[in-house]
């Protein structure tokens, strides 16, 4: 099977892409960090429907990680991920070295205020500001017109897209939804992380915020119900250790108390090693919760 071509440095990366734009070629992009899954692979197709070069870049971003987090052991497998890209239409892959990245005297990072308050952002302090960091690195190597994110990381791609706005970024950001394992577990590089025993518990995750669906569905309205019995749900797994279950608005990702407008419900859990995240967007209002819930 032919490769895609690999570049491995900014400039030669920004070449490339004003060639292709003066040849009025559109171009997307992936941000991955590497270890590819079917939910990498289905915004790389999404990718391809929409542009004449797809660019995926394999970067695992050291600055994204605290320092008690998994940077050291986080899964690659470079070679697998070439063949991955191939037959998902991408066309290039973009894997520089952190040095590439960062080079020695980098001091420039951009944080996106408010949007990082809570969730995650709470959890793991300056990991959206690494987040937001390389990806507006990687907007100026590859020069895209669209790139690509999943839902999975509801806040993440919330964040994206403010930064996009607020700093006129011209780079369009599609979202693309969340592909799980048949019992309902998303799909993640992390999940590698997990035990037998606990990959069986950690489809919890999904069953409960099912749950939480057609508690909305069938007219509740407290988010302090809803919460309750996902954290009742999760918690009834023994190796399962909650670090946050919220509901929060989808624009700002601040708590909410009420179930009205559209609402985010965002949960992590840890299973061992594992840090697992998912999310489910409710609009009690639009009663297409299930349409939303892929
Ligand atoms: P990574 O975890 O490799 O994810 C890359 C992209 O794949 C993200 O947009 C993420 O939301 C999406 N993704 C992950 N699991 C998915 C699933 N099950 N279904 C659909 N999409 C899924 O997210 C990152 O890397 C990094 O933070 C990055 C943006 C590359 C910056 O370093």
């Amino acid at each position: 099977m032919p490769h895609p071509k690999v570049i491995r440095s900014v400039r030669q990366m920004q070449q490339a892409a004003e060639g292709f734009r003066t040849r009025q070629k559109r171009i997307g992009l992936v941000p991955t960090m590497g270890y590819l899954h079917e939910g990498h692979c289905s915004l790389i197709q999404q990718a391809a429907r929409r542009a004449d070069q797809v660019v995926v870049s394999l970067f695992v971003n050291p600055t994204q990680f605290g320092p008690k987090e998994d940077f050291k052991s986080y899964p690659t497998s470079f070679d697998r991920d070439l063949e991955v890209v191939n037959s998902s239409g991408g066309t290039i892959v973009f894997a520089p070295t952190a040095h590439e990245m960062y080079p020695l005297g980098s001091r420039t990072s951009i944080t996106v205020g408010k949007l990082s308050e809570h969730l995650c952002g709470a959890r793991r302090p300056g990991h959206f500001e690494g987040v937001a960091t390389i990806v507006a690195k990687l907007f100026n190597a590859v020069i895209p017109h669209f790139a690509v994110f999943g839902q999975k990381d509801a806040q993440q791609l919330g964040i994206i897209r403010r930064m996009v706005q607020d700093l006129n970024m011209g780079v369009e950001i599609v979202s693309a939804p969340t592909v799980r394992e048949v019992d309902g577990l998303a799909k993640s590089s992390r999940n590698t992380y997990l035990d037998p025993q606990e990959r069986q518990q950690a489809a919890v995750l999904f069953q409960a915020l099912q749950e939480a669906r057609e508690m909305v569905c069938a007219g509740e309205k407290e988010v302090k119900a809803v919460l309750g019995a996902i954290k009742q749900k999760v918690r009834s797994k023994p190796r399962a250790d909650v670090e946050y279950i919220s509901a929060v608005d989808p624009a700002e990702f601040q708590p909410v108390e009420q179930l009205t407008g559209t609402v985010l419900l965002a949960l992590a859990v840890r299973f061992g090693n594992a840090r697992l995240i998912d999310n489910l967007i409710l609009n009690p209002a639009a009663n297409s919760n299930r349409q939303n819930f892929v």
